[in-house]
């Protein structure tokens, strides 16, 4: 009996817990999981909104959010342009203005703290907005209400993520901010530490005497290239003009666009360089095709103006960085060791 009794307790508090369950609808409860994003060893803290801090049930939706074409008009997603093969990038978009803009993957954004080439945005959640404009998803606010309301899953979903129990009660401007925390949430958990390279420096991988040649080239003076692509995040998250042009006009004017100040010309944010070998073609404007170009680049294609950075005209650099053959090609091996397989595979 006793016995009996004990497993009618059970029985009953389960339910009760099911009733309870976090986020159901019904019972009026909203109460979303946080997420705990993983920093890699070595990494620094990550930039998180905290007006939009991470949870199991915004990733969730901002995963399912970013390859969805329901948020256009014309077929495009997120993904159309951000393709996970290609570390979250594909070759080029063509602008309006007939510019040609190499499309950044997605990948450690969490650790950056303004985004696009020239640094435009600085709040990652507002980026996205411009999404819904004509160019791109061309989203008629009418159709993107109806599709929402009668989805079989997204009702729940936003409920789940942000307590959203009628998306009419939205203007269209929050719900498209709303759509915006959730794909915001999912990219900041795209992050990539598990390269060839970082299971050499950190779980005794392997690396050919060519690309641990190629390292040296990187890593010390003979390249100079760490200055700015340093470990871990190849990034250091600051402008540089890199000596790609003399003369600036439209987007090569870069960072002086948003700051309009004379020494801002020709500066870009730095791009990481993690999955390189995936981002083809490569510099803000798609202008090299292989790493052999841009490494040539840097050897021999350095081009001096005002606001050139100091790291590239340090004296001994008047004729170039003078490399080998063998010390280009190992350069070039060196960065491929950057791809991370595991990260463009997961689920
Ligand atoms: C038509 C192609 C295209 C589509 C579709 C697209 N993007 Fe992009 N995205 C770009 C381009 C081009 C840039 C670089 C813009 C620049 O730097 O001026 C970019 C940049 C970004 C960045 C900044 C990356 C960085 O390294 O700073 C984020 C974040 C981003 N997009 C998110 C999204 C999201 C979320 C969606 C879906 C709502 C989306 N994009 C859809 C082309 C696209
Ligand atoms: C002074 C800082 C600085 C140094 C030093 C530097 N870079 Fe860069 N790198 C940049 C900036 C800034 C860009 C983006 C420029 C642009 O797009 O206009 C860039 C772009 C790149 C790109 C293209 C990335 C992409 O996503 O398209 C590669 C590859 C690259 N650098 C490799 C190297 C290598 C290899 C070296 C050493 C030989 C090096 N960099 C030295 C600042 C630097």
């Amino acid at each position: 009996m006793r016995y009996i009794v004990v497993l009618l307790l059970i029985v009953l508090m389960i339910q009760c817990r099911q009733k309870e369950s976090p986020s159901d609808p019904d019972s009026g409860i909203y109460q979303p999981t946080p997420y705990i994003l993983q920093v890699p060893q070595g990494f620094p803290q990550p930039y998180i909104s905290s007006d939009n801090p991470l949870t199991n049930e915004g990733v969730d939706l901002g995963k399912r959010l970013y390859s969805d074409a329901i948020l256009s008009s014309n077929g495009l997603s997120c993904s159309s342009c951000h393709n996970r093969g290609k570390s979250f990038s594909s070759p080029y978009y063509i602008t309006l203005t007939g510019d040609k803009i190499s499309i950044p993957p997605h990948l450690n954004l969490a650790f950056n703290p303004d985004y696009n080439w020239n640094g435009s945005v600085t709040k990652l959640e507002t980026l996205p907005m411009g999404d819904f404009e004509p160019q791109f998803f061309n989203t008629n606010a009418d159709t993107l209400f109806y599709r929402l309301s009668h989805h079989p899953l997204y009702p729940q979903l936003f409920y789940k993520a942000f307590g959203i129990t009628n998306f009419y009660t939205l203007s269209y401007e929050e719900l498209k901010m709303t759509i915006c925390k959730a794909l915001v949430q999912y990219i900041r958990t795209l992050i990539s530490a598990d390269s060839k390279l970082d299971r050499y420096q950190l779980k005794g991988g392997a690396l050919t005497q060519e690309e641990r040649d190629g390292m040296d080239v990187f890593f010390s003076e003979r390249g100079d290239c760490f200055h700015c692509h340093g470990y871990p995040l190849f990034t250091d998250n600051l402008y540089h003009n890199n000596g790609l042009d003399d003369q600036f006009t439209g987007q090569n004017a870069g960072r002086n666009l948003i700051t309009h100040a004379a020494s801002d010309m020709g500066m870009f944010s730095t791009p990481t360089l993690r999955n390189i070998e995936l981002t083809a073609p490569y510099m803000h404007d798609g202008r090299f095709n292989t790493l052999e170009e841009v490494v040539e680049f840097y050897n021999s294609g350095v081009k001096f103006s005002r606001t050139i950075d100091p790291i590239m005209t340090k004296p001994g650099k008047e004729s170039g960085l003078q490399l080998t053959a063998y010390e280009k090609a190992s350069l070039v091996a060196f960065l491929k060791t950057l791809t991370d397989t595991s990260f463009i595979s997961a689920k």
